[in-house]
């Protein structure tokens, strides 16, 4: 499982793939995943899914970023939704524990891949979850840079207990999302925050608690708001590299709006994934996030320090 680079500057952002040539919908642990109708579509699905990938592999090295891939394993359909590997952040990744037994075989194919990307120095180190407690990484734990924290989506395939648990690996501040909605998941298909404080987020996947601490958060002129016409093409589950959002396909109304915000808007159609409950975000898993803490050389909190409630701001 030796990760491999497409070439790129050292500070690029980088990311985690997995091509889909062994991409499919065998099983259904999600309201999109219909393994009839994959079946009905035969081998040309599988070969439109390459063709998509190829093409998101494209928009975020033309973006600027630098691709590692591992390699796609048979009877692991889902091993392509990179960002359920593990939670990485400052260098430190929290390997995944998986709700369901269809994507358990995952874990030991990304604890090597993470092994060998901690050989290359691009990790410095690896932590697994504690028994009995499931998170499904970054596609249910998402770090938001204007606000120094992690946001960890609850309900369908991580547990709550999994937040203090990222606390202390991480050093930073992690606030729960209770998920309502069965077509919104995992946290990222619902949710994802900018660069520049603004979140995009799809009202109907929370619950009244979980709206309220993101209202709570994020002040009304940084909130986009998704219709359900934009929820259900996965516009939420975007990928944000500076000032380029790639993403499957999104309204005209919430383009301009991104693009009012100083954001470029890349479309590019992944909608092939969907049938397995994922988009451009999850075929992607961020390895370079840094928090301020580590940028600014001082020391992270030690385990049991009481972490600042007040929320960081944006100069
Ligand atoms: N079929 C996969 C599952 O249900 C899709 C995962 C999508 N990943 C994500 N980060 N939302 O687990």
């Amino acid at each position: 499982m030796k990760p491999h680079a497409t070439p790129g500057r050292n500070s690029s952002p980088r990311f985690l793939m997995c091509q889909p040539r062994h991409f499919a919908v065998t099983y259904s642990i999600n309201p999109w995943m219909d393994p009839r109708a994959w079946a009905a579509g035969g081998a040309a699905l599988n070969q439109t899914a390459n063709v998509q990938w190829a093409g998101l592999h494209g928009a975020l090295t033309d973006a600027g970023a630098i691709v590692e891939t591992i390699e796609p394993e048979p009877g692991l359909p889902d091993l392509v939704f990179t960002a359920n590997a593990a939670v990485v952040l400052d260098r430190k990744a929290l390997l995944a524990r998986f709700r369901y037994g269809e994507r358990q075989g995952e874990e030991p194919v990304f604890a090597a891949a993470f092994a060998a990307l901690k050989a290359r120095g691009l990790i410095d180190e690896i932590a697994a979850m504690p028994a009995g407690v499931s998170l499904e990484g970054a596609g249910d734990c998402i770090w938001d840079p204007a606000r120094q924290r992690l946001w960890m989506g609850c309900g369908f395939r991580s547990d709550t207990a999994a937040a203090p648990i990222l606390e202390r690996q991480f050093g930073v501040q992690c606030v729960t999302l209770p998920l309502i909605n069965p077509s919104f998941y995992h946290l990222d298909t619902a949710f994802c925050a900018l660069p520049c404080g603004s979140v995009i987020f799809y009202p109907g996947a929370f619950s009244a608690d979980g709206l309220a601490r993101i209202y709570e958060c994020v002040s009304p002129a940084e909130r986009i708001e998704l219709t359900s016409a934009d929820a259900v093409q996965f516009a939420a589950n975007a990928v944000c590299i500076g000032n380029t959002i790639i993403l499957s396909s999104c309204s005209a109304a919430l383009r301009r709006t991104l693009e009012e915000r100083g954001y470029a808007v890349v479309e590019t159609p992944l909608d092939v994934f969907q049938r397995g409950g994922g988009s451009a975000c999850c075929l992607t898993l961020r390895l370079d996030h840094r928090s301020r803490t580590i940028e600014a050389g001082v020391a992270p909190p030690e385990p049991g320090d009481v972490l600042p409630q007040r929320i960081v701001r944006r100069a």
